[in-house]
């Protein structure tokens, strides 16, 4: 069993040019290194009240290589679930603000690359143990705002969903089509402001609804049947969009109560082929979130995101709200929360999507971890910017490798 013998911290930097935590983890048998792994900290910027709180990288840095560089040396690599206890307890903060959550899941993770490649097995299989998997269904934006483009509109995801899709691959040419049909549309319109923090298009539509209008537009330019071939999927984001009660959509010039927001994306629901929607209601409003599943939930997917920050207990308090919660790493600190996060949302009938932040880089982690646990649905931005194209590629690696042996790519059987 190889053990840990090094853990270093070092910062580097993330797709928005700001710092971040890579850790390091060197391990093997004596003195013998053997192997190492290595994984960065993503950052988000719409980031739900109860995520675990990251802290300044240069403190981050420090207590990788101190504290926790101590803590788990000579520990066996292999075993996930203790490393990540010994880290919560040298932590012993409820939001993890004494070693940061940065420095945490960066460790986490990297622990587990190291463990992979110590057993001379791809990440994914580590997770995937024994059982057959698949290649998840991606959620990709076409149209990015909220606070990834300044408010500009105010809906931070307008993505598409493959569902018609029969494999990754296909899932992913069918999203290049849109995604350059959409620019095409956009340019000729004189709409197109650049590309917004996780590479989707920074449209000037006039009214949010406009986004869903485009979106359609561009998968019938892509010769795709909206509805049938793909599917949209928003993340509303709405806790950016609620102050003093009221929810402000800028763009439209309105503030909205809860109820006549439900009635609004109901609308959307009614006219759009919508078939997931991220965060409808800010995350403190579990009654606008209760009811609009109540009302929507057997036809749509209905996310939680800053609702659930990824942790398991929130899940099991969920009551109703929501049917589908969204999977980061770091909103929650380490790998076995994480997965114990995954657990509650099966064991409540729950759907889940493993997803990104808005601040990324080359790390690919997260795929590993969709395709090992079986989860379903892989969200990481767009369809452009090397941090997101680095883990689609990656998709289509481990899609590869798998071939034959890959359980049957879950797109229908998730959205017909
Ligand atoms: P964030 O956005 O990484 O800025 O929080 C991603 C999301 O809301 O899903
Ligand atoms: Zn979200």
């Amino acid at each position: 069993m190889a053990k840990i013998l090094d853990v270093k911290g070092r910062r580097v930097w993330d797709s928005r040019g700001r710092a971040t935590v890579e850790a390091e983890v060197v391990v093997g048998r004596g003195t013998t290194a053997l192997a190492r792994g290595r994984a960065i900290a993503p950052a988000g910027a719409s980031t739900g009240s109860g995520e675990a709180k990251s802290i300044d990288v240069a403190a981050a840095v420090q207590n990788v290589n101190g504290p926790i560089r101590g803590a788990l040396r000579a520990m066996s690599v292999a075993n996930q679930a203790a490393l990540d206890a010994r880290l919560l307890e040298l932590d012993g903060t409820a939001d993890k603000h004494r070693l940061g959550a940065n420095a945490m899941v960066a460790v986490s993770l990297a622990c587990a690359h190291a463990d992979a490649a110590a057993q001379k097995i791809p990440l994914w299989k580590k997770f995937a143990r024994d059982r057959r998997v698949a290649l998840p269904l991606p959620q990709i934006q076409i149209f990015g705002g909220g606070a990834h483009a300044r408010g500009r509109v105010d809906l931070q995801d307008y993505m598409v969903v493959c569902i018609g899709a029969g494999s990754f691959s296909e899932a992913l040419e069918w999203t290049a089509e849109i995604y350059a049909a959409a620019g095409a549309r956009l340019a000729k319109r004189g709409l197109l402001a650049g590309v917004a923090d996780e590479g989707g298009y920074w449209p000037a539509f006039r009214t949010n609804e406009e986004g869903l209008a485009e979106l359609v537009g561009a998968i019938a330019d892509a010769r795709l049947e909206p509805g049938v071939d793909v599917g949209i999927a928003l993340d509303i984001a709405a806790t950016q969009l609620y102050r003093d009660g009221r929810y402000h959509l800028a763009l439209d010039k309105r503030s909205l109560s809860a109820r006549e927001l439900h009635a609004v994306l109901g609308g959307w629901v009614e006219r759009y082929p919508i078939v997931s929607i991220e965060d409808p209601f800010a995350e403190h409003d579990a009654p606008a979130l209760q009811a609009f599943t109540r009302e929507f939930g057997e036809r749509l997917q209905i996310v939680g995101d800053d609702f659930f920050v990824t942790s398991a207990e929130r899940v099991r308090k969920a009551n109703g709200a929501c049917n589908s919660v969204l999977l980061k790493p770091n909103q929650v600190g380490t790998l076995t929360e994480t997965e114990a996060c995954w657990d509650a949302a099966r064991a409540a009938g729950y759907r889940a999507i493993v997803s990104a932040r808005s601040g990324e880089t080359e790390d690919v982690s997260i795929v590993h971890l969709a395709v090992g646990w079986g989860v379903g649905q892989l969200k990481v931005g767009s369809f452009a910017r090397s941090e997101r194209m680095a883990k689609w590629n990656e998709g289509l690696r481990i899609e590869e490798a798998l071939g034959a042996k890959a359980l049957p790519f879950p797109a229908g059987k998730l959205f017909k």
